[in-house]
């Protein structure tokens, strides 16, 4: 090592020299740290700890300074400064930009080869030979796909959910991609809004916990861990609650409901080490997210010690202009800037780039304030080891893609994902011998695209397998499998997803067409066993831009389903959503429903698993299911408010009550609760309370509950919710075993935002608790806190 050092002596400055030796000393810091890391892994002490490399940050730290200090104005901005890349552009035109020193990202690349070729321009024609970090939107999958995020929250897995982001990790990263826009922890309480599909759902609890798992899966115990990516927490904050779920549209939430429901997903992802943040569209209680300093600044990075970097949504820092909150593009860098944006993500060019030279010269923004923003931008880089490793190897792409382990993960995925929501007689699980032919009906049974969910780009379509193509692998050739899709579906408005799509939507049939289909449908139910019916959305009528003011079956879905009970034969309707639909009537005629969410690449050997029993389905919703968009917003941790007892007559033409509630999910098995015990029926503020419950399998089959824990504050400071989810465990008990579930209910549990006093409480007050299967839970108990 010290014959290196001698040899650079003779040939470089000292300036040079000081830099390669704090590089040196990283990289071994660094391989020292995953190597302790490892040992941790092995002696099975603390396999999720997440290591905290003081020693790696501060090297990391002098390296960015060193470099800092070498950088032009203009060579600082450019590392502010992200790129689409969408194939079509020109490559010598961002070329240019890299060898300037004009651009610090580039985002939307998935081709090893062209990210190596960008990449080299970077490091042998730039300056100062900064590498790029490349993003993309690893969201639930790269190659191989997972089921989509509100699927995963709905495993109620977070071990899972870790595992699964693990494997979408070690795929990008394989194909040069280092940094992922994910996890998306934005709390939806409205359905209409089409991008509750990427995030957990209503809970913060259950919300913080999948954030947690994410980040963990996707950047492994450290930014920098071999295999895994930078992740980035996003949408800080409040972009689910856009007003009546029209995405982009404004969110006014109050302060209580900000820090008590929408922020704790986003700190429990800074708390697991997320490297990098992404700030919002809209505008947030009028102030835009991208320009808010008490949000980006105050909040994020004073109150929750956050020290990576924030980046823009895509041209969310020129749109400040667009809200009618900039005078023009440099006010918008300004305002974006000294908020606490580092980065800005723009589709064509940034007004980082052409503004903030101007704004330093006319003094609206100091060269400190340049550097501050740059800084942790350097330090991730490095932490990253892009100085070091930034190329992918090519070479290793398709045997990363291949690996067999890859497709297991994601078919468990969708098997722990998928939510039982009905059961008339036992209906499923469908014996695989008792049904001479099936007949397999609805535009989603032979879809490839539709299972796989929105933010899926870079896999090899050929690999997904169709609900059509599950059963009949499934079944062989002992019964015959018959398809028709009976109905078309297609969104009114078209999505600009539409050209990302690998396959296409069918042409549109025309009107005798479609009446032919449709009888065709009801005629093969009518000669066939039974019916499994899919239906439910195409995976563009659900995501970004994908919002809806109803939340019906799409098209005439709900009247072939109509018209296939009615031919008299046992139904199963397994649906393909991202959010809940209207399916009142399903749940009044029909036997059996399944909710499969877009499952993945796996969807249809995973769902044949399930619809014949080799998988027993044990995930809970992770959303209150409405009957229809008119209870929107419906969640289940609402306050008592008045008359309480009289809450299922808020509307006096029905029940105000959810189709099925947060938390609910059917098994093939039955579970019983009993024996609650509270250990601790007081503590003193500050204290913890245990609390155990008995679980047993009463069914004849293994099969898996979640146990899930809620509490509430009986008086206070505030009205609190009637219930609050704050402790949840997934297990898995064979016919007739028992499991005691054992919980713990801290300070972090028993405090809240009291908007009031302005800051977290916690109050000498008396707590009701319940366990359960679902938040309709019944074993109650209660425990006091006292002063
Ligand atoms: C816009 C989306 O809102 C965001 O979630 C995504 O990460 C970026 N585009 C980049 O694709």
């Amino acid at each position: 090592m010290t014959s290196i050092l001698l040899n650079i002596k003779v040939r470089v400055s000292r300036r040079t020299r000081a830099v390669l030796a704090v590089m040196l000393l990283a990289l071994i810091s660094s391989s020292l740290i995953s190597l302790s890391a490892q040992r941790l892994e092995k002696s099975g002490r603390t396999k999720r700890a997440v290591v905290r490399p003081d020693a790696a940050d501060q090297q990391a730290q002098q390296r960015a300074d060193a470099l800092l200090a070498q950088m032009t104005l203009a060579e600082k901005i450019g590392q502010l400064n992200q790129l689409f890349f969408f194939g079509f552009q020109k490559e010598e035109a961002i070329n240019e930009g890299i060898r300037k020193g004009e651009i610090g990202s580039l985002l939307f690349i998935t081709d090893p080869a062209t990210i190596n070729r960008f990449q080299k321009v970077a490091i042998t024609e730039s300056r100062l030979k900064i590498p790029l970090i490349f993003g993309f939107d690893v969201i639930h999958g790269f190659h191989t796909i997972f089921p989509v995020p509100i699927a995963m929250a709905a495993s109620w897995d977070p071990r899972m959910v870790e595992q699964a982001q693990t494997v979408a990790a070690r795929e990008a990263r394989a194909a040069g991609i280092n940094w992922t826009f994910a996890p998306m922890v934005d709390i939806a309480r409205d359905p209409r809004w089409g991008r509750i599909v990427e995030g957990a759902g209503e809970d913060p609890y259950l919300g913080a916990a999948m954030s947690r798992a994410q980040v963990l899966g996707f950047q492994g115990d450290r930014i920098g861990s071999p295999e895994h990516l930078l992740a980035c927490v996003k949408h800080l904050a409040g972009y689910g609650a856009a007003e009546g779920g029209r995405d982009y549209d404004a969110a006014n939430i109050s302060d209580a409901q900000l820090w008590n429901v929408y922020l704790p997903p986003f700190k429990a992802a800074v708390d697991a080490g997320a490297g990098s943040v992404m700030s919002a569209y809209m505008d947030l209680n009028d102030v835009p997210a991208t320009g808010n300093r008490w949000l980006l600044r105050d909040v994020l990075r004073r109150n929750w010690k956050f020290s990576g970097f924030v980046v823009s949504d895509a041209n969310a820092v020129s749109d400040l202009k667009t809200h009618g909150f900039a005078r023009d593009g440099q006010d918008a860098a300004v305002k974006a800037l000294t908020a606490g944006v580092n980065m800005e993500m723009s589709l064509i060019a940034g007004v980082y780039l052409k503004n903030l030279a101007n704004a330093v010269k006319q003094k609206q923004v100091s060269i400190k304030e340049i550097d501050d923003m740059v800084r942790p931008l350097l330090e991730t880089k490095i932490k990253l080891g892009l100085f070091e490793n930034p190329y992918a190897d090519e070479a290793k792409v398709k045997s990363t893609f291949d690996n067999p382990a890859h497709r297991e993960a994601a078919k468990a995925a969708a098997e722990r994902s998928a939510v039982l929501l009905k059961n008339k007689n036992n209906l499923l699980p469908l014996s695989k011998t008792a049904y001479k032919k099936i007949a397999l009906i609805g535009p989603l049974a032979d879809s490839r695209q539709n299972m796989l969910g929105s933010w899926s780009f870079a896999m090899d379509i050929n690999e997904t397998s169709t609900m059509l193509a599950g059963l009949k692998t499934k079944l062989g050739n002992g019964t015959e499998v018959a398809f028709a899709p009976g109905v078309q579906i297609n969104r009114i408005v078209p999505s600009i997803f539409d050209m990302t799509l690998k396959e296409k939507h069918p042409p549109a049939w025309t009107e005798g067409q479609a009446a032919d289909e449709f009888k065709k449908a009801v005629a093969l139910a009518k000669d066939s066993d039974i019916a499994v019916m899919v239906l439910g959305e195409n995976q563009d009528m659900s995501g970004e831009q994908a919002s809806r003011s109803t939340l019906d079956l799409p098209g005439r879905q709900l009247e072939l389903l109509q018209a296939v009970t009615a031919a008299g034969k046992p139904v199963v309707l397994v649906l393909i959503t991202g959010r809940p639909l209207d399916i009142t009537w399903a749940e009044q005629n029909v036997p059996a429903i399944l909710e499969a969410w877009y499952p993945g690449s796996q969807a249809g050997n995973a769902i044949a698993d399930l619809l014949f029993g080799d998988a027993v389905p044990g995930g809970k919703l992770p959303f209150t299911w409405v009957k229809s968009a008119g209870q929107v917003p419906f969640y289940y941790s609402h306050n008592l408010t008045q008359n309480p007892g009289e809450q299922e007559k808020r509307y006096w033409h029905e029940k105000a009550v959810p189709l099925y509630p947060f938390g609910y999910g059917l098994s093939y098995t039955t579970f019983g609760f009993s024996n609650l015990k509270v250990f601790q029926p007081e503590i003193k503020i500050g204290q913890t309370v245990e609390v155990t419950v008995d679980v047993k399998n009463t069914g004849l089959r293994a099969g898996d509950e979640v146990v899930q824990l809620y509490i509430h504050q009986q008086a206070g400071g505030a009205s609190r919710p009637v219930r609050e989810l704050k402790g949840f465990e997934r297990i898995t008990l064979a016919a007739g075993e028992t499991k005691t579930v054992r919980f713990k209910l801290g300070p972090g549990e028993l405090r809240y935002w009291n908007a009031s006093v302005r800051d977290w409480v916690q109050e000498a007050e008396n707590f009701d608790v319940w366990v359960g299967n679902d938040s309709t839970a019944s074993l109650h108990s209660t425990f006091r806190v006292t002063q």
